[in-house]
């Protein structure tokens, strides 16, 4: 007779949640046959373990299958759950329905994140810092995936592998920071012009956030905003720390990393655990869509920001940040954000990094996650009713109930619309794209100005944030032996500044270059552009 007969009948209900807890009363295998676990069945009390033993063997099996591939970036992170509120009724410009009326409130899902880390790495290195949103809305899940500085460093989707092999472990010692990692990271930057705006943004304090409730958040590529007359217009989103933004200095960062490898995740943790709920408003700065290039620079080139005294930004609501997970691996391991999770009233712009990002997080959260089905896993599906014609695959986990999976058919009745492919009820793409041209591998030469926006970027800082680029700056190039990357890196710098240059190439044993006159007119900067320039106003 078996010991649990008679208990199991009484307590376990059929409708038994798909979750373990606490209360459970049995240990189980995985099929539910209540066992014990923790002797392996042998041949005597001194024997050899047997192969029929399933309980030892699915333990086993079970433990050795625990690991799926860490994030190919940003596989360090930490996450929470909070509480989106829309300030107003926003449908003039989206038909975004989380927008859609003053007070609506919003479920979201947030992960904080650093680049080049492993999954165990530190959390104060100086690194690019992920700020991705989920938002769990009433027309289906929209994902905010961005970082905390408002550029990037590359401008099509191509060389994003490149920079990426660049900044990670170089692979003969997987040295993260420090060691020879240094050679290559700035081997690429010095090398690729584009990236030297947003290496200044994380020379300086945004490099090492002072927790990740003094961040804001940066969409970084133009999206578009539709209205549901199908007007759109051009927005960059932001985040607004209401914690107000704060970074660290390498020396406590290096202290903090000693002491406590887990600070940041450790510290948004503890926060909410005591009810500091760190809160963030959402915004965006809208651009029409026929002054695209008005600003001396091109709205859909991911390296430049529209400074917010040029187009301020319009605050649309607030997020807190309330809940934290139960579950790590469940919750933060497994949400697969996508720049492609848009809903109803929010649309792409033509930047050809955002457009490559369309591909590639699909691409690799179907590597991750080993199944297309991953958008059933709890963090990921929805809070809606999903309905469509895909079928079956590696690890379904719901049963649909509708019988006929294709499109057009006589026999489903009461099976759900096509949504209005124009301006109706589902997503649309806005009706104003239009494009003609010839196919061309060529950047647009209205991307072509890499060193206006440094400059002003540089320029805005105090004189001790200034020091604490320049000390960063030496402080990494320092650990490059090659003095080609050396000498090419105060080159680059000499084209956004001469006393910046100077400041870096003293620390290196670099003679102090003369002012690029390419590049500086009266100590302003033209740049390549022969746009409106309006940054020599700076
Ligand atoms: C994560 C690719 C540019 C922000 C990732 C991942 C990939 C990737 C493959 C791992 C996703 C996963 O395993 O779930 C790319 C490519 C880029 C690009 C190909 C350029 C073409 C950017 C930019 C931003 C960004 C410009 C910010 C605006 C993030 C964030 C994550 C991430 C925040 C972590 C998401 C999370 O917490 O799960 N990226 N990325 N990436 N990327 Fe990008």
């Amino acid at each position: 007779q078996c010991p649990f007969a008679g208990n199991m009948a009484a307590s376990i209900p059929m409708d038994l949640p798909l979750y373990t807890n606490d209360t459970d009363v049995y240990m189980t295998t995985d099929w539910g046959t209540p066992i014990q676990d923790q002797l392996s069945l042998k041949v005597g009390p001194r024997g050899p373990t047997v192969l029929e033993d399933f309980m030892f063997r699915q333990k086993l099996q079970r433990f050795d299958h625990e690991r799926i591939p860490e994030r190919v970036v940003h596989a360090r992170g930490v996450g929470a759950y909070g509480t989106f509120t829309s300030y107003a009724d926003w449908s003039n410009i989206t038909a975004a329905s989380f927008l859609s009326a003053e007070g609506k409130q919003t479920e979201t899902f947030v992960r904080f994140s650093t680049v080049q880390g492993f999954r165990g790495s530190p959390d104060t290195v100086r690194d690019m810092h992920g700020f991705a949103t989920r938002f769990y809305t009433d027309e289906g899940n929209y994902d905010v995936v961005g970082v905390t500085v408002p550029v990037f460093f590359i401008q099509d989707a191509s060389q994003f592998p490149d920079l990426v092999h660049a900044i990670k472990p170089e692979p003969q010692t997987e040295i993260p920071q420090g060691g020879t990692a240094h050679t290559t990271a700035y081997d690429f930057f010095s090398s690729q012009a584009s990236s030297l705006h947003t290496l200044l943004w994380f020379m300086a304090g945004h490099g090492i956030p002072r927790s990740f409730r003094h961040v804001d958040g940066f969409g970084v590529h133009a999206f578009r905003f539709v209205n549901a007359t199908g007007n759109s217009v051009y927005v960059k989103i932001h985040f607004r720390s209401l914690q107000g933004v704060a970074g660290m200095v390498w020396e406590e960062a290096q202290a903090v990393a000693g002491k406590n490898f887990d600070y940041h995740r450790q510290d948004l943790y503890n926060a909410i655990d005591r009810g500091h709920f760190p809160e963030y408003e959402f915004g965006v700065q809208i651009v029409q869509e026929s002054d695209a290039l008005a600003y001396g620079f091109d709205i859909i080139d991911p390296t430049k920001f529209i400074p917010l005294d040029v187009v301020p930004v319009t605050w649309l609501g607030k997020m807190q940040l309330n809940r934290n997970v139960v579950n790590y691996f469940a919750e933060t391991e497994q949400i697969g954000f996508q720049p492609g999770h848009v809903v109803r009233g929010i649309d792409f712009s033509e930047d050809p990094l955002l457009q490559g990002r369309l591909y590639s997080y699909l691409d690799t959260q179907l590597q991750r996650h080993g199944s297309a089905n991953f958008e059933q896993l709890p963090i990921n599906r929805p809070k809606i009713p999903v309905h469509n014609n895909n079928r079956d695959g590696f690890m379904q986990s719901t049963i649909p109930t509708n019988q006929y999976a294709y499109t057009p058919n006589t026999l489903n009745y009461g099976s759900p619309m096509q949504a209005n492919q124009t301006v109706g009820d589902g997503f649309f793409t806005s009706p104003n794209r239009f494009y003609s041209g010839d196919l061309v591998r060529q950047q647009s030469s209205t991307f072509n100005d890499f060193y206006t926006q440094p400059r002003l970027f540089w320029n805005s800082l105090s004189p001790e944030e200034q020091q604490m680029v320049v000390n960063g700056l030496r402080f990494e190039v320092s650990h490059v032996p090659e003095t080609s990357v050396r000498h090419n890196l105060v080159t680059q710098l000499n084209r956004i500044d001469n006393d910046l240059a100077c400041r870096v190439a003293a620390a290196l044993a670099i003679v102090c270059p003369a002012p690029d006159p390419t590049y500086y007119h009266n100590n302003k900067t033209i740049g390549v552009s022969t746009f409106n320039p309006l940054y020599n106003i700076s």
